[in-house]
């Protein structure tokens, strides 16, 4: 039979044991507490370098106060974190930005308030904050930047207008993003395909091949002119339109729809040759800026010839083109903002929702895209 042996330690074994046993002990409990403090933060966000910082900066306190705040857990995640400006980066609005940190630092000590750093990095992309910090100091960005439609990009623009015309802000504002201080017909920004809300003025040209989908062709029998094309949805709102226009008694037909880059420089190329390239620029669009270019534009007339102002049936389009989604695009009293004549013939669909809101802030469609439209 084999004996077991016993174990036994010494008396001097047997503390060195527990001494071991306690260390042990002591650091699962410390290291259990740290991963469990770790995991609070990262549940709320804090990863990485800003779990580092909230130790290193001793922000426990704060950070708890805070909970979930990804300003705060993207600016301590940060090597740009500047512990100095711990209670300013609370009143920032977090923004995906590459150099968030650093900006509102830089920002910060260029003397920029909270709320002017707020709007700044909100009208602007990474690249366009990093070149205004290269810029002086500008006073009151806010007047200009805090419209929610305002460009980072366009804020020298502002100043500059707004020393020129006198305008106010919010009309500053606005007036710069149409374009209004710039040159016309400037070929920079050229639309080559189809978009919704598409917007065709002096300043958004359409490039010689946009052509617009869906396409179809309109029965001559509403129109004024053969082999008329629209797009088919704002020719389905024309014709309910038309509907109820007949029920009420009144005649209307297309005399225009959509005109392709070639008609146009035709069109314009017939008004140079009668008027001169100053007026035919009043009222026709020089190919490839022609709104007709998108297919979403209707002319409209009573007949071949008569004034179409005059007509009960403009007063009916005045009242109820709204409702089927077609606006006036070149009101009366808006010339400087369209840059053409007054044309009560012309709508353009923009669809209900728009063209309801458009006519309720009494807005054109070039300020109303520029306010709402151009993300
Ligand atoms: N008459 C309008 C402005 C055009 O030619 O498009
Ligand atoms: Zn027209």
């Amino acid at each position: 039979m084999v004996k077991k042996k016993k174990l036994r330690l010494s008396k001097s074994g047997k503390t060195i044991t527990f001494i071991f046993l306690g260390i042990f002990i002591s650091l699962a409990l410390i290291g259990g507490l740290y991963a469990k403090t770790n995991y609070h933060y990262k549940k709320l966000g804090y990863k990485g370098l800003a779990i580092t910082n909230i130790y290193k900066y001793n922000l426990k306190k704060l950070v708890d106060k805070e909970g979930h705040n990804k300003t705060l857990s993207t600016v301590l995640a940060s090597k740009d974190y500047l512990d100095k400006n711990r209670d300013k980066y609370l009143s920032i609005n977090y923004k995906e930005q590459a150099d968030f940190t650093r900006h509102i630092n830089e920002l910060l000590d260029k003397g920029y308030k909270e709320t002017e750093i707020n709007d700044i990095i909100r009208t602007g992309t990474n690249d366009e904050v990093e070149k205004f910090i290269k810029h002086d100091y500008l006073k009151k960005v806010s007047d200009y930047l805090g419209f929610p439609y305002a460009k980072l990009s366009n804020i020298d623009r502002y100043y500059a207008y707004q020393k020129e015309e006198f305008t106010d802000n919010d009309e500053t504002v606005v007036k710069v993003n149409i374009g209004l201080d710039l040159p016309l017909y400037d070929k920079a920004d050229v639309i080559t395909e189809d978009k919704d809300n598409v917007l065709a003025n002096k300043y958004h040209q359409l490039g010689d091949t946009y052509i617009p989908n869906n396409l179809v062709d309109i029965d001559d029998k509403y129109c004024l002119n053969k082999n008329q094309r629209l797009v088919g949805i704002a020719l389905e709102s024309y014709l309910e339109m038309l509907n109820a226009a007949t029920k009420e008694g009144l005649t209307l037909y297309i005399r225009s729809a959509y005109r392709s880059y070639k008609e146009q420089e035709e069109l314009y190329q017939y008004y140079v040759k009668n008027y001169g390239v100053k007026k035919a620029d009043s009222i026709s669009a020089r190919p490839g800026f022609s709104e007709h270019q998108t297919g979403l534009v209707v002319d409209v007339a009573v007949s071949k010839t008569g004034i179409f102002t005059e007509t009960k049936e403009f007063k009916w389009m005045k009242e109820n083109a709204y409702k089927y989604g077609f606006i006036l695009r070149y009101p009366k009293g808006k010339e400087k903002i369209t840059t053409y004549n007054y044309e009560a013939w012309h709508y353009r669909y923009v669809g209900v929702d728009i063209a309801k809101d458009i006519v309720k802030k009494k807005l054109t469609f070039d300020e109303y895209y520029v306010m709402y439209l151009d993300k």
